[in-house]
This record gives C-alpha cells, sequence and structure tokens, in this order.
C-alpha cells in the first residue's frame, strides 16, 4: 500500500469519525483529530460517541487492524497526513440564519502552522459559497510551505442511518480543485471508491461548495412542496398520500422524498437551507432563493397543524390532557434530536398545559439533557398509559408495528395522531380508533 496517501480527518464528530473510520477500511493509515479529548479517548477506546448502525463494528475491526489512531496534537496530525479532510461542524448561529464558520476557521489555523511539506487540505464540512477560497488564502499565509499547501473541496452527502454505506458506496464524489495535482491526490485518497465506477464531478472550488446546498436545498423543496398540497388537501378534502403516489410514478418526479407529514428536521436540512437564503442575500442574489425561505415556513406549518389535529380531536382543548409522543429523534433509526419536529411539537403542546409523555428507542438520552422539563417514558405501551391522546412524530419501525388492539387495552382514549402516515388508517379505525392525518380526511 505504498503508493496510498495517508490521510488525517480534522474534527471526528458525526461526519469526521464515519470518515476516518470508513477510510481506513479501505486500506488507508489514518489519523483521526478532535480538539475535545473526551471524544478522542473514547474513539481511540472504541466507542462511537453518537449512534450509527455499523460503525461500532467497523471502528473495532480498523482499531485492531493498526491502521487508525487518534490524537488531539495538530503537530501529529501534520507530521503524519498527505491529504488532511477538514469535517468539522458548521452550526447555525444562535439567532441568526448564517451558519457558524468557527470550528471550520479553528481547524485550518490549528493545522496550517504544522504544514511544512507539500499536501493536501480537503473541505467536507458545508460551508456558505465563498469559503473555500478564503481558507486557501489563509493556508498560503499561514503555513511554512506555503503556496506548496494546497486546498480542495469535496462535499458529503451522507445521512445519518446509513453513513458507512453511503460513505464506502456513494452516489457521486465531487472535486472541487485548482491544479491537476490536487485533482489526483483526490483521486488517490477515493481510489477505492472510484474503482467502484462511482461517477465524479471535477470542478472549481465555488461549484463544490455549492452543490451541497444545492442539494439538501432540493431535497428540502421537494418535502415542502408535498406538504404544501397536504394543505390543500386539507382544505379540500383531498388525500395527500394518494396524490404523492399518483406523482411518484412519474418517473421524472419520483417518489423518495415525497413522503408527506411533519417535515424535515436534524442538523442539515434546515440549517442548510437558512444559510444558503442568508449567503445568497449576502452576495446579492437572495431573490434566486427567496424560495427557499416560504420551503422552511411550510415545514414550520406541519408542526402547528399537527398540534392543531391533537387539539381537534381533543375536543378543543389540550391544557390537563394527557398526550402520549412516540417519537423525540428527527428521524427514524438515528439519535439525533438536533431541530427535530418531534420534540418540538411535544414541547409546545406542554407549554400549553398537555400532560405529555415522550418515548424514544434511541435518542431519550438526548431528548432528556436537552429538554428536562419533558417527561419520559419507557416503551410506548408505557407512555400511552391512561392517555387520552397517541401522537406519532418518528416512524421508527417499532411504532408501525404495534397493534391497535394492544393499545386500547392501555390507554384512556382511543384517539390517535399518526403525524408520520406511518400507520394503517383502515385497522386502527376498525379497532375503534379515531384516527387523524396531516393531509387526509
Ligand atoms: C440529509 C441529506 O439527505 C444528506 O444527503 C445530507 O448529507 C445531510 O442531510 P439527514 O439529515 O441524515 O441527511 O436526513 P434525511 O434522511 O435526509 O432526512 C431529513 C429529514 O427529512 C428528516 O427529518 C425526515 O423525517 C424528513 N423527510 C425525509 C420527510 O419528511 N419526508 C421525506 O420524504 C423524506
Amino acid at each position: 500500500d505504498a503508493e496510498l496517501p495517508r490521510l488525517t480527518v480534522i474534527g471526528t464528530g458525526y461526519l469526521g469519525a464515519t470518515h476516518a473510520i470508513c477510510m481506513a477500511s479501505l486500506g488507508y493509515d489514518v489519523v483521526g483529530l478532535d480538539v475535545d479529548p473526551g471524544k478522542i479517548r473514547k474513539l481511540q477506546s472504541g466507542e462511537v460517541p453518537f449512534f450509527e448502525p455499523g460503525l461500532p463494528e467497523l471502528l473495532a475491526k480498523t482499531l485492531e487492524s493498526g491502521r487508525l489512531r487518534f490524537t488531539t496534537s495538530y503537530a501529529e496530525a501534520a507530521e503524519h497526513g498527505d491529504v488532511h479532510f477538514i469535517c468539522v461542524g458548521t452550526p447555525q448561529q444562535p439567532g441568526l440564519d448564517a451558519c457558524d464558520l468557527s470550528y471550520v476557521d479553528a481547524a485550518v489555523r490549528g493545522l496550517a502552522p504544522h504544514l511544512t511539506r507539500r499536501c493536501l487540505v480537503v473541505g467536507k464540512s458545508t460551508v456558505p459559497v465563498g469559503t473555500a477560497a478564503r481558507l486557501s488564502g489563509l493556508l498560503t499565509e499561514l503555513a511554512p510551505a506555503g503556496a506548496e499547501v494546497e486546498l480542495a473541496w469535496n462535499p458529503e452527502f451522507l445521512r445519518e442511518g446509513f453513513a458507512v454505506d453511503d460513505t464506502l458506496r456513494p452516489d457521486r464524489l465531487v472535486f472541487g480543485v485548482t491544479t491537476e495535482w490536487a485533482r489526483e491526490r483526490l483521486a488517490a485518497a477515493f481510489a477505492p471508491i472510484l474503482d467502484l465506477g462511482t461517477p465524479t464531478v471535477v470542478t472549481d472550488l465555488p461549484t463544490a461548495e455549492l452543490v451541497k446546498v444545492a442539494a439538501n436545498s432540493f431535497l428540502a423543496t421537494k418535502i415542502s412542496y408535498i406538504n404544501a398540497m397536504a394543505e390543500i388537501c386539507e382544505a379540500t378534502g383531498a388525500d395527500v398520500r394518494d396524490l404523492a403516489q399518483a406523482l411518484a410514478y412519474d418517473d421524472r418526479i419520483g417518489g423518495r422524498f415525497l413522503q408527506p407529514g411533519l417535515g424535515f428536521g436534524g442538523g442539515c436540512l434546515p440549517k442548510d437551507i437558512r444559510a444558503f437564503a442568508y449567503r445568497a442575500e449576502e452576495i446579492g442574489v437572495g431573490q434566486a432563493v427567496s424560495f427557499l425561505r416560504e420551503v422552511d415556513a411550510i415545514n414550520r406549518r406541519r408542526r402547528s397543524r399537527t398540534i392543531d389535529l391533537v387539539r381537534e380531536l381533543l375536543g378543543g382543548q389540550l391544557n390537563g390532557q394527557r398526550v402520549a409522543c412516540l417519537g423525540a429523534a428527527f428521524k427514524p433509526n438515528s439519535d439525533d434530536i438536533r431541530d427535530a419536529p418531534a420534540l418540538d411539537v411535544a414541547r409546545t403542546m406542554h407549554g400549553l398545559g398537555a400532560n405529555v409523555r415522550v418515548y424514544d428507542p434511541a435518542a431519550l438520552d438526548n431528548a432528556r439533557r436537552t429538554y428536562p422539563e419533558l417527561r419520559y417514558g419507557t416503551s410506548a405501551m408505557d407512555v400511552a398509559r391512561d392517555a387520552d391522546v397517541v401522537v406519532l412524530l418518528t416512524e421508527w419501525a417499532e411504532f408501525r408495528e404495534i397493534q391497535p388492539e394492544a393499545l386500547s387495552e392501555v390507554v384512556a382514549h382511543r384517539r390517535i395522531v399518526d403525524g408520520r402516515h406511518a400507520l394503517d388508517r383502515d385497522a386502527w379505525r376498525a379497532a375503534g380508533w379515531e384516527y387523524r392525518a396531516l393531509g387526509r380526511p
């Protein structure tokens, strides 16, 4: 493997840890860096600090192979790496739509002073267009190797819950480069994935930065489109599930990301569309993507409409009612509660005086820590005990499989709001339940 470049991965959060572990599993010698010694300790001892199927097993294997280690030292990372991936977070700034680039800047400022030989720094974080050009200048200024240090951009499209597969078998690779040398280095850093025949787009830096936000904006728009149709359905007695199904048979539209319901959340889609709109305004082309503000607004309205349905089922009053919330994570198979529609709905109902109890198969610890004011239970059955209404907010498989007859045994009233179109309406109604779902009569 002498010809394989040695890799470092700066930032061992969701993106970075997955990238480091997957690259090591492909045979690369990888050093993962984080400024948080706690994270480094965990990873080095074989523990993945977040929930991701398949990743703990892969971490154990790669640690054993000796091809993966972790450090907090930039000097050590710089010494090791021929290609350095920047994988730190770019969260939304509090109270502002722009994203916070301080972690990206800190990573470059931490690494650059130790770069004494020719190498490639590759940005993977989601950033506002124009960031790469600025970072490139910063590297040249701060690195002892000066212009020998090149910058490339390689956006990451992984989904939580499918992170390993998305990393090892991506739909496409995007290489944003300014020189042929950088393209060759990137090709070497992804050789086993390119060998699979993975389609690759080689482009400039601003295009590579934009691909990521353009893709996420498209996905968010598609979800809000079908949810906007749900609003029309609600006003007309039409059925958005049938509508979506009929649209999906048109290959040009397709059924993926056309699931109506409570809408999108998570650490990416909501913040990415806001940061994109903000950046576009900053550079004078805000009008081009002003529709993203509408996409965001449609998405937020699904949350209040869900609460309306609960209130309607309860005869107009939430105050003092016992509400069982099924789900807290922003989507199934994840413990991530960032911008989770489920918890937003639960907290609002709690604020309106409802007696809310929440259960989630994976996100309870995170939810408890972040929202200690809510009450939590140990299972769907547990939170449903004596409930006046059950509200399904995240479509975990174990909720889909609940038998209405079993739940009938424990609730006070057989009323259910299906915020994710996850249940068989007819079966629940046949079992004597009042069933409501967004966008369906
Ligand atoms: C997303 C992108 O899919 C991924 O490519 C990018 O790298 C990061 O952002 P992720 O945040 O992990 O990934 O979640 P995703 O599976 O895309 O779901 C996003 C949200 O949309 C979830 O809250 C989900 O419940 C919601 N959603 C998804 C819908 O409401 N309807 C759909 O049809 C699909």
